[in-house]
C-alpha cells in the first residue's frame, strides 16, 4: 500500500510484488483498486510489480467535492503521474470499463508510459444522448438524497447480467455482495463526479488503429454494457490485438470468471517482449 499526491489530492494505491516491470490496474465505476485482487498473483508470478490506485472519489483516496474536478483525462494524467512517481518507465495497463476509458486516454495522452494494454469490458465510443441523460438523472438523485444506496441494486442487475453459460448461483451472489459493498461505500461526491467524467468523455475510436503496444481485449459473453460485438470491433481496429470472450461472465469478467480471465491475462503477459 502507498499514497502519493496528485493535484493536491492524497491518492491511495495497492502495491505488491517487486521489480522494474509493472502492471497498473485501473478500476471501473463505482469500485476501487481491490476489485483487481484476484489478478494480482498472476502478475506477481510473472515477475511483475502490481500497482492499483483508488481513483479520486473512490476507496481510500481523497474525494473532490466539485464535479468539475473529475474527468477521464484527469484520471489518465493521474495514472501517468503515478507511473512517473514510482520510477517505472513503461507499464502494462489494465482497465475495466471506466478503467478502460482511462486506459485509452492514457494511450492518447501518455503513450510513452505503455508497454501493453488490457481493455476489459469497455468501449472506445462516448455516451449516447440517452446514456448522458440517464447519468444526469442519477446525479440528480444522488445529490437530492445525499446517498448512493438507491442506485446500487439497479446497477448490480445490469452489471451482472446473466451470461448465457453462467450458473447465476453462488459465484454471482458472492461477486454481487463484493461489488455491492464497494458501491455502497462510495462517497456521493465521488459517484457524481465519475458520472460527470464518463458523461463528458470524448470518442476514442479514431485512436484505436494507432495503438502500437500489444493489446488484449477481454469481454464477458453476457456483458450488457459493453457487449461482445463492441469488443470484437475494438479488437479488430487495434493492430494485432487479441480478443478473449469470457464465458459465464457479464460486465465484470475478472471477478465473474477469474479462471478464464487469469488464463488469458497470464498468456498475454508471457507473450510480451522481454523488458517490457
Ligand atoms: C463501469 O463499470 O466502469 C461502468 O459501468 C462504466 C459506465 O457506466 O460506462
Amino acid at each position: 500500500m502507498g499514497t502519493f499526491t496528485f493535484d493536491g489530492l492524497s491518492i491511495h494505491y495497492l502495491d505488491e510484488g517487486a521489480g522494474d516491470q509493472a502492471v497498473v490496474f485501473v478500476h471501473g465505476f463505482p469500485f476501487r483498486a481491490s476489485m483487481w485482487e484476484p489478478q494480482f498473483p498472476v502478475a506477481v508470478e510473472a515477475g511483475r510489480r502490481v500497482v492499483a490506485p483508488d481513483l479520486p472519489g473512490f476507496g481510500r483516496s481523497a474525494v473532490p467535492a466539485e464535479r468539475s474536478a473529475y474527468s477521464i483525462d484527469n484520471y489518465a494524467d493521474l495514472v501517468a503521474a503515478l507511473v512517473g512517481d514510482l520510477g517505472l518507465e513503461r507499464v502494462v495497463l489494465v482497465g475495466l470499463s471506466m478503467g478502460g476509458y482511462i486506459a485509452l486516454a492514457v494511450a492518447r495522452r501518455h503513450p510513452h508510459v505503455l508497454a501493453g494494454l488490457v481493455l476489459a469490458d469497455t468501449r472506445a465510443d462516448p455516451d449516447s444522448p440517452e446514456g448522458r441523460q440517464t447519468r444526469s438523472d442519477h446525479q440528480a438523485l444522488v445529490e437530492e438524497r445525499g446517498d448512493v444506496t438507491p442506485l446500487v441494486d439497479g446497477l448490480l442487475t445490469k452489471i451482472l447480467a446473466p451470461a448465457p453459460s453462467g450458473d447465476g448461483g453462488p459465484r454471482r451472489a458472492e461477486v454481487g455482495a463484493t461489488l455491492g459493498d464497494m458501491m455502497r461505500s462510495t462517497a456521493p461526491a465521488g459517484w457524481i463526479g465519475a458520472l460527470e467524467a464518463m458523461k463528458q468523455r470524448s470518442d476514442q475510436t479514431d485512436l484505436l488503429p494507432s495503438i502500437a503496444v500489444p493489446t488484449l481485449v477481454v469481454v464477458g459473453e453476457g456483458d450488457a454494457l459493453a457487449p461482445v460485438d463492441v469488443a470484437e470491433a475494438m479488437a479488430k481496429a487495434i493492430p494485432g490485438a487479441r480478443l478473449e470472450i469470457v464465458p459465464g461472465a457479464g460486465h465484470v469478467a475478472n471477478l465473474e470468471n477469474p479462471e478464464v480471465f487469469n488464463r488469458a491475462f497470464s498468456e498475454f503477459l508471457s507473450t510480451l517482449p522481454t523488458g517490457s
